[in-house]
């Protein structure tokens, strides 16, 4: 039999699922290790599990799966096995769905590791996104919203008009500066270097008579500068300034031609202020606009999914931490509960799905193979921070036409975020920073009250007095902090240790996921996608029996 023959003849005898098992078997299907292209397709092209991939096995769809974790890597493993039939035990410490997808509302109370009960105050339809806040089109996690019903709108993650605001930068330092005046100055001043480079011969071995010219052409329209100017190769192609940047009174009736803002800040001062290191961030593939959300808050995600798996007949144990892990030869023994006064249980199932993050994961006790516990160990969870501020007034809309958007600073804040939603309403939430490393440990550090303080006089300085004044309420998190969390994300220090790769095999019959084990960290998406890799070999297993 041809194999072409044969493989359609399985696939339609045991379903999607038995094939998938007798082409791994023929190596033929792609390992994510050794073809990440041929796994990016096939991962895209999902395949959920059904019980008619058991074809005649019969009962193996009622397997039961214990899943360690309700986060997004937990809720899709759940969701997408649940297709299937399987039996599936959603365990939960927090009372909630979502993992670090939280959408903080008024009355949310948390209590930092070490810290004391923080009650967010915000008003009605006020909201931070504590964790994940943007979706870029063509990740997995959009696919869900689809699916789930669950609607999405613009996330601004870029605006001509948010600003800069560098310190301790030569001559631009202390001023706001619009992201359209920054780009017209970087932009139009490197278009003027590489014309007149250009024009002066300096790119002759590479460039031919056409392509020169055709590459003026193009920096001249790039960075809106001057003509050549016959004789005065230090004067042609000259940057200076021009609409681009903005304007001190804008174009109106009549004969108000408006007045353009300029001139351009030096080609010293905006090389030396490093603004333009800042442009890239909108060439990045999950970075650039447009970005979406979920309209009302990220957790409508994680709320969608765990409605799913109910309506499928999943269990989910919220308030239910699990304090030991064992594989025994023909399933896996979780210990769960010792909150709200439980006494400990244990759940049983033929596999289980571990998604708590390695820094937690690595102080729950189990019997994991030595390999295991290392490479739990060996990922570096990550400090990061958010502060939200209510204001009763959006004075950055009504006092300086900055609708949406991020701003970038040197400061200790990094950025300052402008809601994506409820725009031209009365209240508004802003996040007062968003950061990483350093400098969320320094505001980690700090009681809430702290670190409100100190992101306020940080924020004055690029938004004047508003800043203070029309402060209503806030909420901070660390997420270094954050109880079953530890960190906003991790990193590997390398992916070739073997580490990496021993978290992407089963330990018995203990699967791992979650966005650590993908080359989409800090990403719903990565979590999406390490969850269908496991569901796949998960039921690629159950199918053989
Ligand atoms: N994915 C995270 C973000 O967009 C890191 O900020």
């Amino acid at each position: 039999m041809r194999r072409r023959d044969f493989l359609t003849k399985v696939g339609l005898a045991g379903g999607a699922g038995a094939l998938y098992t007798t082409m791994d078997a023929l190596g033929l299907v792609a390992s994510p290790t050794n073809a990440p292209a041929a796994w990016a397709a096939e991962t895209r092209a999902w395949q959920p599990p059904s019980a008619s991939d058991f074809g005649l096995r019969g009962h193996g769809g009622r397997r039961r799966v214990l899943v360690l974790g309700a986060g997004i890597a937990g809720l899709v493993t759940a969701y997408e096995l649940g297709k299937a039939g399987y039996r599936v035990t959603l365990v939960e410490a927090r009372e909630r769905p979502g993992g670090r997808n939280w959408t903080v509302r008024g009355g949310t109370v948390e209590t930092e590791l070490g810290g004391s009960p923080q009650r967010a105050r915000f008003s009605d339809g006020q909201y931070l996104n504590a964790g994940p806040a943007r979706l870029a089109q063509h990740m997995v996690t959009v696919d869900y919203c689809r699916e789930l019903g669950v609607p999405i709108e613009v996330f601004t993650n870029a605006n001509e008009d948010a600003y800069y605001y560098q310190e301790e930068v030569g001559g631009l330092s202390g001023q706001r500066i619009r992201h359209r005046t920054a780009k017209a100055d970087v932009y139009g001043y490197v278009s003027e270097l590489l014309a007149k480079s250009t024009d002066q011969g300096a790119l002759d071995g590479r460039l031919t008579a056409e392509d020169r010219d055709r590459l003026i052409a193009f920096l001249r329209n790039f960075g809106a500068i001057g003509a050549r100017r016959a004789g005065d190769p230090a004067g042609s192609y000259a940057y200076t300034g021009g609409s681009r940047r903005g304007y001190t009174l804008d174009p109106g009736a009549g004969t108000q031609e408006g007045d353009v803002l300029g001139p351009p800040f030096s080609l010293t001062d905006v090389l030396q202020s490093q603004v333009g290191n800042y442009f890239s961030f909108e060439f990045s593939y999950d970075q650039a606009m447009l970005m979406f959300q979920p309209v009302g808050g990220m957790d409508q995600i994680p709320y969608a999914l765990a409605r799913a798996v109910q309506r499928q007949g999943g269990q989910i144990l919220y308030g239910t931490p699990v304090s030991e892990i064992v594989n025994t030869p023909d399933g896996v023994e979780v210990t769960v509960g010792e909150q709200r006064g439980w006494r400990p249980r244990v759940l049983r199932g033929d596999y289980a799905v571990c998604t708590v993050p390695p820094q937690v994961l690595k102080n729950v006790t189990s019997n994991f193979s030595a390999p295991v516990r290392e490479a739990l160990a060996y990922a570096v969870p990550n400090s990061v921070g958010k502060i939200a501020l209510e204001y009763r007034r959006r004075f950055w809309e009504e006092d300086e036409k900055l609708i949406g958007g991020i701003t970038n600073t040197n400061m200790d804040l990094s950025t300052i975020w402008y809601p994506s939603y409820g725009y031209l309403g009365e209240r508004g939430t802003i996040v007062g920073y968003y950061n990483f490393g350093a400098n969320a440990v320094a505001y980690g550090d700090l009681p809430p009250e702290g670190r409100l303080a100190r992101a306020v006089a940080q924020g004055k300085k690029i938004h004047g007095d508003s800043y203070e004044r029309e402060l209503a309420s806030s909420f901070s998190v660390a997420w270094q902090k954050i109880r079953y969390s530890e960190g906003g994300w991790v990193s590997w220090p390398s992916r070739t240790s073997g580490h990496y790769d021993r978290l992407l095999a089963p330990d018995g019959n203990v699967w791992f996921a979650g966005d650590h084990l993908s080359y989409y960290i800090a990403w719903q998406a990565g979590a999406i996608e390490s969850a269908r890799k496991v569901v796949r070999e998960l039921h690629a297993r159950a199918v053989n029996g």
